[in-house]
């Protein structure tokens, strides 16, 4: 209903033309009649009474028969009062647009004299709109990364009434992280911007809701809203966490290779591909890569070789979980193996004393015994014993030792071996043993009274013998001289008898040498003495058949001669009684 750009100059047009018509009539025009109506009125309202203004008595108006000129557009004149009247909607937006100044011109006509009166109505805003934004969201996307005092424009809203009642001011409902400022642009309309105040963790919160709110400044004042919905975009400035700094896992030490062992979880509060974790090991020494493998997606530690608790009774694994961004954390898992009975105990013999002689006395010790178990606790408590029901016990000695020792007399006579078998056993669930076998050989004593016995006997014959065959080159050395007195000294029967009658052969010997067998019959003498007897000083009856036969000499002899004589005479009756035996 805007009036069109020719209809606007058609009406000034006309206006000029019935201005210079009337100068030519009247002399004189009534100033302009003005008015002030706001807008909206409803239809029928009462401008103002135009009649009155025009110096018109109600009584002549049926005959000047007063109107609104042709176009009629908004108003009209009451015939009867001469009111003028709103006839149409007047909507100071739709007429005016936003001119600041809101004036309808238009022409009144009276007949009988014909007289036009021009009329300005001024239409006053009313605040009959709200302010308006153009979208009822407003989406933004603000990188977490982003420095604080960054701006984001916002569009504006719409206010199409004038004045004090267009649109006066922005608000943005409370918030912690955005401030509002208002901004002018080059065409001078206002437009909201807002502005970061703090920096944003998406972690923290990844979405905020606004409202922003334009006033304008009517009575009451009119507002209309719109909401800004703020995603915050991730940046990558977490590092992974490890759910635990240190993992505690044991094993047992028989597990099969490819067991499952622990999976660690690292987790990662960006998103996207900024969370994607993947796990290596960190600072591990080669012998953990040999017994560990690491799935570096998930994070699961597999066995991929056998434990030996003996060899190694724990591992410590370092693990690194990363980021795209490099970002790291790191844990470590401490794995310990348990020790399984998987070793039997030894048996070791340290020294064993055999063979024993059997009259060793009870609780004699025979060996010493140690054992050993590479497994720990129970598994390698190892207990001893004698397999059997033995003459032998076994006694702890100090940890892991022990000692074997008789329990009662051994006879020989009766078991001259003995297989002494100890079992040791540990107190592992099943439990592991083994054994050892010692051959124990038992001596008799007798055997050692026997051999010395022999040896005194082979002593003796051998001195028999020697003395024999000494005695036998006597005797043939004193036959072959010339005194048979010599001789005699032999013969029991002609010792006591001294006379002539003495065997020729004998009388060929000479006395020193029969006195030199005397002597030499002292075997156990170091010393000899001869002595210068003469046939004439001393017969030789006398020397060699008196008793005193055996001390010849009463210079130098000494007294044990005797004695000489009676230990052959003894080796001569062991003799004897050896060869009885
Ligand atoms: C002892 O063991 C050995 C060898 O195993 C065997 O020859 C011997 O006969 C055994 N002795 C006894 C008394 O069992």
């Amino acid at each position: 209903m805007r009036p069109s750009a020719e209809r606007s100059s058609q009406l000034r047009w006309r206006q000029v033309l019935l201005s210079f018509l009337l100068s030519l009539f009247r002399g004189a025009l009534p100033d302009q009649i003005r008015y002030s109506v706001p807008e909206e009125l409803a239809k029928n309202s009462v401008v103002g009474n135009l009649a009155k203004d025009l110096g018109l008595s109600v009584r002549d108006l049926p005959a000047r028969k007063l109107r609104v000129s042709a176009e009629k557009e908004y108003f009209t004149v009451n015939p009867e009062s001469g009111d003028l009247l709103v006839s149409d909607r007047i909507d100071r937006e739709q007429i005016c647009g936003m001119k600041p100044l809101c004036i309808l011109d238009f022409d009144t006509v009276a007949e009988n004299p014909l007289n036009i009166f021009r009329v300005a109505v001024t239409v006053q805003d009313i605040n009959d709109n709200i302010p308006l934004f153009k979208q009822r969201k407003i989406d933004l996307k603000i990188g977490e990364s982003t420095k604080p005092g960054r701006t984001f424009p916002l569009d504006p809203a719409l206010d199409l009434d004038a004045g004090s009642n267009s649109l006066q001011r922005y608000h943005l409902s409370d918030n912690e992280y955005f401030d509002l400022a208002e901004k002018q642009a080059p065409d001078g309309r206002k437009y909201p911007e807002l502005i970061l105040k703090h920096s944003l963790d998406r972690e923290e919160q990844n979405f905020h809701q606004l409202v922003l709110t334009a006033v304008d400044g009517g009575d009451p004042p009119q507002s209309g809203t719109t909401q800004i919905q703020i995603q915050v975009i991730d940046a990558n400035d977490n590092p992974p966490v490890f759910s635990q700094d240190v993992y505690r896992v044991s094993l047992q030490e028989g597990v099969p290779r490819g067991f499952s062992v622990l999976r660690v979880t690292a987790t990662d509060q960006d998103e996207g591909v900024n969370a994607e974790v993947t796990y290596s090991f960190h600072n591990v020494d080669e012998q953990v890569e040999q017994f560990f493998t690491l799935d570096k997606r998930t994070g699961e530690i597999t066995t991929k070789n056998d434990f030996d608790f003996e060899i190694a009774s724990s591992y410590t694994l370092g693990i690194e979980a990363k980021d795209p961004g490099e970002l790291a954390a790191h844990c470590s898992i401490q794995v310990e193996i348990l020790d399984e009975n998987d070793c039997a105990p030894e048996v070791i013999v340290t020294s064993v004393f055999t063979p024993l002689p059997e009259d060793s006395p009870p609780g004699t010790v025979i060996a010493l015994i140690k054992t050993r178990d590479r497994d720990s606790g129970e598994n390698g408590d190892v207990y001893c014993r004698v397999l059997g029901k033995t003459e032998f016990l076994l006694k702890s000695y100090s940890k892991d030792y022990y000692k074997l020792v008789t329990d009662r007399a051994l006879d020989r006579e009766e078991i001259p071996e003995y297989n002494v078998t100890i079992l040791a056993t540990d107190r592992g669930k099943p439990p592991l043993s083994s054994s050892t076998t010692i051959t124990l050989h038992i001596t008799d004593v007798n055997d050692n009274a026997e051999l010395q016995f022999y040896l005194v006997v082979a002593l003796a014959l051998i001195s028999v013998l020697f003395l024999l065959a000494v005695i036998l080159a006597v005797a043939l050395r004193l036959r072959s001289s010339s005194s048979p007195a010599s001789w005699s000294c032999f013969q029991p029967g002609l010792s006591s008898k001294p006379g002539p009658g003495v065997l020729p052969n004998y009388s060929e010997g000479t006395l020193p040498y029969s006195y030199n067998l005397c002597v030499a019959s002292q075997s156990a003498k170091t010393e000899f003495n001869f002595l210068n007897v003469t046939p004439e000083v001393t017969p030789p009856q006398d020397l060699l058949c008196e008793d005193a036969c055996w001390v010849p000499s009463t210079n130098h002899g000494d007294g044990d001669g005797p004695l000489a004589s009676d230990t052959i005479l003894k080796v001569s009756f062991n003799l004897i009684n050896l060869f009885a035996l």
